[in-house]
């Protein structure tokens, strides 16, 4: 695995592939995981290289979020990327992504402004405006996203459907520990009581399928069975509908860390 640190260095180590090799590219901000994995697997898959991204993008996090303490681990990154196949690995600093000057950002309008564009402004716009630079710097065929922040990457479809971004979006199911947490780089913060207590959320969409299933209240499902842990607050739980799809979307706060998850009740 080759690691790349400037912008320069990444497009001169791909150089050699193009035009004949299909890339997929995996953008991370690395505390890398079993569900960073299986994207970095999809991604192996179907495409002759990978490449994968990680940088925690100041522009995604409100001036009250968590961009400081927010878990980082080059270390152990690069030795789980390498293990699963990665191929490049692109770790440029703040100053790369946005030297002085900096200017251009891309605002997905409609689909950011509910859910967690609601609840974190400019957060969208961090994360289209990272992405669209990072898939100009990568060019990959295919990029990989993760079912878990569904929002995110119908934001980042329509993005590529509006600027006619030459690449295929996938999405990739939500990796699950064993009592159905998603996995999530912020699990991290959670103390063992904590983590305990967010086991209510995958609990809440369960109850939420089966309610749906039945003909009944999702949303009023999903809310029942977590007023039943107190140490979770929920922020929203909401029906949404992304690419046709229609989710039940949670965001709740378990102490200082914030989660979110969701289900699909109906589609694909
Ligand atoms: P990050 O939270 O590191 O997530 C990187 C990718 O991994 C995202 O597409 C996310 O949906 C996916 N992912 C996270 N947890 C997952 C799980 N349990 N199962 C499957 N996929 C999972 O999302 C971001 O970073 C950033 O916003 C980014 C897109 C990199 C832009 O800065």
């Amino acid at each position: 695995m080759r690691v790349s640190r400037t912008i320069g260095e990444l497009r001169a180590a791909l150089a050699p592939f193009r035009p004949s090799s299909e890339v997929g590219f995996v953008p991370t901000m690395g505390a890398l995981h079993a569900g960073h994995v299986s994207l970095f697997a999809a991604a192996g898959d179907e495409c002759d290289l990978v490449v994968a991204s990680i940088f925690v993008n100041p522009a995604q996090f409100g001036p009250q979020e968590d961009l400081d303490r927010y878990p980082r681990d080059p270390e152990s990154d690069e030795r789980c990327a390498r293990e699963a196949g990665v191929d490049h690995l692109f770790v440029p600093s703040v100053h790369e992504i946005y030297p002085d000057g900096f200017q251009t950002w891309v605002d997905v309008e409609e689909l950011a402004k509910g859910l967690e564009g609601a609840a974190r402004p400019g957060h969208f716009r961090g994360v289209a405006t990272v992405c669209l630079k990072l898939f100009n710097v990568v060019q990959p065929s295919r990029v990989y996203f993760g079912q878990k922040d569904a929002q995110q990457a119908a934001v980042i479809e329509q993005m590529i459907r509006d600027l006619a971004v030459p690449v295929e979006l996938r999405v990739v199911p939500t990796v699950r520990d064993g009592d159905g947490l998603a996995l999530s780089s912020r699990n991290a913060y959670l103390s063992e009581p904590e983590r305990e207590a967010a086991g209510a959320i995958p609990s809440a969409l369960h109850a939420a399928e089966e309610a749906h299933r039945a003909g009944g209240d999702a949303v009023a499902a999903a809310r029942a069975a977590m007023a039943g842990e107190p140490r979770l607050d929920p922020e929203y739980v909401e029906l949404a509908r992304f690419d046709g799809r229609l989710f039940l979307v949670v965001a709740a706060r378990v102490g200082t860390t914030r989660l979110i998850d969701n289900v699909v009740l109906e589609g694909e």
